[in-house]
């Protein structure tokens, strides 16, 4: 259970019933076969099933019920996008990336397994995101399934997640100029978050044009929720987070934190999130789920 402190009770309750629903759909899709393959299964089940925050299903969830999507629809695409993230997860932690041996409060993938099950239970969690969406089971419509589709391959590529995989790689060798580490973070964090929004809209077939509120609150919600995680990486709780913490400065990584200072980062972040909010000015108590979730990304403890 995710235990948020200053957490509306509506957000409290979606965040356990949104984590419970994800964890009941990759229980479903990885069964464990009676082959040399189980160890991979079970790596896999190790790394999504039981953890996180669950932030990116939470805000497919947000979104998609502002049009009264049907829940099951739903819950396939979140979890295809949970796959990405926490494929993006298992490789980030890999000795060739952040070399990390904690994450969910648990062993790391390659910690718990080994180095080779670790990449290959990221490379089929990934393709298990795409097999998802490809599925009339997630949506009757092939125009929706091949939207879903693209949104989530620009996201996850070298224009979107692994692009600022990339890029933070580099920080930590060259000095990003703040605009330089603002499209970092926009790629690297903000690509899946902005896309669980986007899966919302497509999913309630809201047509490009109405998507701008939509679309502006999730990149102010992205940038806030990576400033949380460097000021988090300089100043949480490594119990609660569940990973090992000051890596970023340890590394000499050019972040949020080291351009602005803690202050100003922190202002900034909560600049991002009134203005995250502002850009839902259409909508009225049924968007009150989105509004919370800005306001957690930042005052989360996780
Ligand atoms: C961690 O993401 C990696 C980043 C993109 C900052 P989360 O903080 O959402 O991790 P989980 O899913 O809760 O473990
Ligand atoms: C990882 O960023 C982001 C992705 C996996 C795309 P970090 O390296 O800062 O994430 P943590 O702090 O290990 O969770
Ligand atoms: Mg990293
Ligand atoms: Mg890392
Ligand atoms: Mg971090």
């Amino acid at each position: 259970m995710v235990s948020v402190p200053h957490a509306s009770i509506a957000l409290q309750a979606a965040l356990n019933e949104v984590s419970t629903e994800i964890d009941r759909q990759f229980d479903k899709l990885l069964v464990v076969p009676a082959d040399p393959r189980a160890g991979l299964y079970q790596a896999m089940r190790h790394a999504a099933i039981g953890g996180g925050k669950r932030l990116r299903p939470l805000l497919v969830f947000a979104t998609a019920r502002l049009f009264g999507v049907d829940r099951n629809v739903t819950a396939r695409a979140a979890t295809a996008l949970e796959c990405i993230h926490v494929y993006s997860l298992v490789h980030d932690d890999l000795p060739a990336m952040d070399d990390d041996d904690m994450r969910r409060g648990k062993p790391t993938v390659h910690k718990a397994f080994d180095e080779a099950t670790a990449v290959l239970a990221g490379d089929c969690l990934h393709a298990l995101a795409f097999e998802i969406l490809a599925s009339e089971a997630t949506h009757a419509d092939p125009f929706v399934r091949i939207e879903l589709t693209g949104e989530l391959a620009r996201a996850a590529g070298p224009a979107g997640m692994a692009g600022g995989q990339m890029m933070d790689l580099e920080a930590e060798k060259t000095s990003f100029d703040l605009p330089t580490v603002t499209r970092l973070q926009a790629m690297k964090t903000g690509a899946l978050i902005s896309c669980a929004v986007e899966f919302g809209a497509i999913l309630g077939r809201v047509p490009p044009e109405g998507r701008t509120g939509l679309r502006g609150y999730a990149r102010d919600v992205g940038l806030a929720f990576q400033i949380a995680d460097d000021i988090l990486d300089a100043e949480g709780d490594e119990a609660l987070a569940g990973k090992k913490l000051r890596k970023d400065g340890d590394a000499g990584k050019e972040t949020f934190l080291t351009l602005l200072g803690l202050d100003r980062a922190r202002a900034q972040a909560r600049m991002l999130i009134e203005q995250a909010v502002s850009h839902l000015h259409a909508y009225g108590p049924e968007a009150d789920l989105l509004r919370d979730i800005a306001r957690f990304t930042l005052e989360r403890d996780r």
